[in-house]
């Protein structure tokens, strides 16, 4: 229902209009009117808010203003703006893109890609004569195949190619899956082996937790967590069914209560993912109906919230010396580094390992961005360019929990530990080559 402002108090609202300076704090700068009623009523009695001119006026049930606020005039950041549009999309990436002026660029960069990734199922092709054969069909049935040179059993196929991918054997029994390539990169990164505990947090609809299980040979355990019950039900039992992989459990449930609510225990997982909700900069499609009308209806803000508690609760579970992956599908500064800042500001000990992927396009991590403090440790994060022709946007960040260290003899091994730990380099492409089957079985010959 939408409010009126009351009429009777018109006069009194131009009178204060006058009289207040742009420069006033926050504090309410008009007392409260004298009222009989307790100031629980009060609270509770307040029907109408009403912003103007960066005011904002409340007002009781009888019409009686009860408090006014004179907030400094400032300039808006994009997340103030109502409803914020094409150009503040455009100015926002041209900052984080570091675009020059020439116009129509942001359009370019996201118009529809031109190339769709596939790659094949590791649980049901596990040598490269099988990633060949399939290669060669693809070829057969006049598909263009390009061979991702950094994970071999990836491909890019032409967009238009891609339906005809759908109607083939390969694609119904799951032995190949329609992902794109910026996906493989957090998989990558956790380097997924045989007999881990894996959780993802964020886990639906699954084609990471999906290759995660086919990189650990089908021998991982499997906890996937999803808030959404449609896209658990709907989407991600599908996905698993089609690529023949079996979790040990699927928990719908916010994701943020799972260690208070006592639906997982901490510091008992191998291995983490927390591919959050995000406002999806790196996917976004002008050539789609609206290509903003997602981007629009949250802001990054309120995305970072809920991503920075997701992420602590991610890290609690995680065991000493496990890894966990940090990823979005945005650029957004506040949802990539700035979550990152402000994880590292509660849990200083964490460790952030520096990543490197020569593969596809990169750029460097954004460490000055209007309203974040951002700590330099960002900078071995990885951001993937959404101007690669064959990649959406994306942002990777590998964290270890470090070992306990105390003075017992154990306890200075572990320093030493960490400390190498915190040295160390994870090189994506030389993970790529590892995990892949084609590469294995060439290296072998
Ligand atoms: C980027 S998608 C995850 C994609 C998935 N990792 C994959 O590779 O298929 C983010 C997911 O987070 C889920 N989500 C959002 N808020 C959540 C919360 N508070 N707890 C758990 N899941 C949440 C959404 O339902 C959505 O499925």
């Amino acid at each position: 229902m939408k409010l009126e402002k009351p009429q009777n108090t018109t006069e009194q609202d131009e009178t204060t209009r006058q009289d207040s300076s742009p420069n006033e704090p926050e504090t309410p700068s008009v007392a409260p009117e004298v009222s009989n009623e307790s100031p629980d009523e009060v609270s509770e009695d307040i029907m109408a808010l009403e912003i103007s001119e960066g005011r904002e006026e409340k007002f009781d049930t009888r019409g009686r203003k009860k408090y006014r606020t004179q907030k400094p005039k400032k300039e808006k950041r994009y997340w103030e703006v109502v409803t914020p549009g094409l150009g503040d999309f455009e100015k926002r990436i041209g900052k984080i893109l570091d675009l020059g002026s020439r116009k129509g660029q942001v359009q370019e960069i996201f118009s529809a890609k031109k190339f769709k990734g596939l790659r094949v199922n590791p649980l049901l092709v596990q040598s490269a004569e099988g990633v060949k054969e399939i290669r060669d069909e693809l070829v057969d049935h006049g598909i263009d195949v390009i061979h991702l040179a950094w994970y071999p059993d990836g491909f890019v196929v032409p967009v238009e190619h891609i339906e005809a991918v759908m109607e083939l054997p390969m694609y119904k029994e799951g032995l190949v899956f329609i992902q794109n390539p910026s996906s493989f990169l957090p998989i990558l990164a956790l380097d997924p082996q045989p007999g881990e505990k894996y959780l993802d947090v964020c886990s639906a609809p699954g084609g990471k937790a999906a290759l995660y299980a086919g990189l650990s040979q089908g021998k991982s355990e499997l906890h996937l967590v999803d808030d959404n019950p449609f896209r658990v039900n709907k989407k991600m039992r599908e996905v698993l069914k089609s690529q023949k992989v079996v979790p040990s459990e699927i928990i719908i449930s916010d994701a943020r209560h799972l260690i208070t609510q006592g639906k997982i225990t901490p510091e008992s997982f191998d291995k983490v993912l927390v591919d959050v909700d995000c406002s999806s900069e790196g996917k976004i499609n002008f050539e789609s109906k609206d290509p903003l009308e997602q981007w629009k209806f949250k802001s990054a803000d309120q995305f970072s919230h809920l991503q920075l508690k997701i992420l602590l609760t991610g890290y609690e579970a995680l065991k000493p010396g496990g890894v966990l992956v940090y990823s979005t599908c945005t650029l957004s500064p506040e949802e990539n580094e700035g979550v990152i800042s402000r994880f590292l500001e509660r849990t200083p000990s964490a460790i952030v390992q520096k990543l490197l992927f020569k593969g596809q396009s990169v750029y460097d991590a954004i460490t000055n961005w209007p309203g974040q403090d951002i700590v330099s440790e960002v900078t071995k994060t990885l951001r993937v360019d959404p101007r690669d022709p064959y990649m959406e946007g994306f942002y990777v960040c590998r964290i270890i929990k470090p070992f306990p260290e105390d003075e017992t003899p154990e306890g200075q091994k572990n320093k030493q530990r960490n400390i190498d730990l915190a040295n160390e380099t994870v090189d994506l492409d030389q993970l790529g080559q590892k995990h892949s089957r084609l590469k294995k079985d060439e290296e072998q010959q």
